[in-house]
């Protein structure tokens, strides 16, 4: 459980953390940028904030986690990019799997994870069969992922489902067609946060951020800390949340 000390300066209502975070882990390119350095290492970068990240949600009992690390539109990148981001991704689960596994952390996928290289799509399988009855943050990687394509294919599996007779089109609410979404459904992201200083979504988890809540802020990926994302979260408490209705004070 997180210690006093770790909460200092951020006022966190450890009693109201939320369920589920979304983070559009931007800025990578900029910071290699800003360091006469190669994109790669931004990226490098960036997954050793993903390690203190994972760790503090872990710690702060934050129940998903959801990290747009690759979305539908980055394959327009340089071919060498892409491929580094493919080797990246598994070199940190084979660097990062112990841990991970000793902090309960279940590593689990979303997206069009079929057109990933062999080797991406073995290491996610394996890292998921091997994690999938941990009790601590359930860690999704987004990785070939669009929130318009994944309301199209939850569409095309719901038509699928009132052809073969398993739903009638009226009971297709929505609640019931979240179920059709890559990670079924699971709570939607009480908080979404993109480092950067982009203000756009940039086509994640469209279905879901109807009531989620934005953070964002200047800082980019490879320097976004632990105090970062309390700070996020203590500024999401201190909003009222009130999805369409009104508060009791009216
Ligand atoms: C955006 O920065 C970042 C990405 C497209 C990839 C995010 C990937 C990582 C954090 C590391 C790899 C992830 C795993 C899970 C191994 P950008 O390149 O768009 O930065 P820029 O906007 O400054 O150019």
């Amino acid at each position: 459980m997180v210690s006093e000390a770790a909460n200092a300066g951020q006022e966190l209502d450890l009693s109201r953390i939320p369920a589920h975070i979304g983070i559009i882990m931007d800025g990578n390119g900029r910071w290699a940028k800003a360091r006469n350095l190669p994109r790669s290492m931004g990226h490098k970068a960036g997954v050793e904030t993903i390690r203190s990240i994972v760790r503090e949600c872990n710690r702060l009992g934050v129940k998903y986690l959801t990290l747009y690390a690759f979305s539908t539109e980055n394959w327009k990148r340089p071919e060498a990019e892409v491929g580094f981001l493919m080797d990246l991704l598994v070199r940190y689960l084979r660097s990062e799997f112990q841990e991970l596994h000793e902090n309960n952390v279940i590593i689990d996928s979303i997206g069009d994870i079929e057109a990933l290289p062999a080797k991406c799509r073995q290491e996610l399988e394996s890292a998921y069969e091997r994690t999938r009855s941990n009790t601590g943050v359930h860690m999704y990687l987004a990785l070939n992922y669009g929130g318009q394509r994944e309301i199209v294919k939850a569409v095309q599996k719901a038509m699928a489902d009132v052809q073969a007779g398993i739903l009638k089109p009226e009971d297709l609410t929505e609640s019931t067609f979240s179920r059709y979404l890559y990670a079924g459904a699971i709570p939607e992201p009480d908080l979404i946060i993109r480092p950067s200083g982009e203000l756009r979504l940039s086509n994640f988890m469209l279905y879901q951020s109807a009531y989620s809540e934005f953070w964002f802020s200047q800082i980019n990926w490879p320097d976004f800390t632990p105090a970062d994302l309390r700070q996020a979260i203590a500024d999401c408490q201190k909003r009222d949340r009130r999805f369409g209705g009104v508060n009791s004070e009216g």
